[in-house]
């Protein structure tokens, strides 16, 4: 699969006849928010796991260099906590260009996590929803695959790309989850890695 993506997500999942979608945010989607939205709500997926295995050609990299960012690789039993969007369809025009390096949009159940705004279910009493989230599988272009937490660190500490280092990613993503109470062992233990290798 090609690893830009903008033309497959418009094909294979049109979003137009809906009022309004949720978006899972997993990664940078969870710090940086440069899309409007009309509500955020903290939640979680089941049986998906955060991985530094998607190479990045056009935000924390280039073709010639890629840098590593996050997908999700299917793991029964995990669970992985983020941000998600209530968003109009229109959106994903700006959001399809932004994740265009080999990400497609599924559908998959989001559950609202307890937030300062919304201590109970988070969604006038139903804890569940559908949203989109966008993986990077092992078939697109840009795949890299597993590799050591201080392979994956050195690997950071050294790209940098249009949207600025990768070390910044990381370090904004680590932030964020601590933000929301949240520990992911694989991301912790890179970040660690790489604070070794930081000047
Ligand atoms: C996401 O954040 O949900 C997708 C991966 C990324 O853009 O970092």
């Amino acid at each position: 699969m090609s690893h830009n993506t903008i033309a497959l997500n418009k094909q294979r999942q049109p979003l137009n006849h809906l009022d309004s979608v949720w978006l899972f945010g997993y990664g940078s989607l969870i710090y940086k928010t440069d899309f409007a939205y009309l509500d955020a709500k903290p939640a979680c997926i089941y049986g998906w796991q955060r991985r530094f295995w998607q190479g990045s050609h056009d935000h924390r990299g280039t073709p010639e260099a890629p840098g590593r960012v996050l997908t999700l690789v299917e793991t029964p039993g995990a669970r992985c906590a983020g941000m998600a969007y209530q968003v109009t369809p229109d959106t994903f025009e700006h959001l399809d260009h932004r994740e265009k390096n080999g990400y497609l949009r599924v559908f998959t159940p989001l559950h609202w996590l307890p937030s300062s705004d919304n201590s109970e279910s988070g969604n006038s009493g139903h804890d569940e929803t559908e949203g989109v989230v966008y993986l990077a599988s092992a078939d697109n272009e840009a795949y890299l695959g597993p590799a050591s937490d201080a392979e994956i660190a050195a690997h950071i500490a050294k790209s940098r790309g249009p949207s600025g280092p990768n070390s910044e990613y990381l370090l904004k993503l680590a932030q964020a989850l601590r933000d929301m109470n949240e520990h992911d062992e694989h991301v912790f233990a890179i970040e660690r890695q790489l604070l070794l290798l930081m000047p």
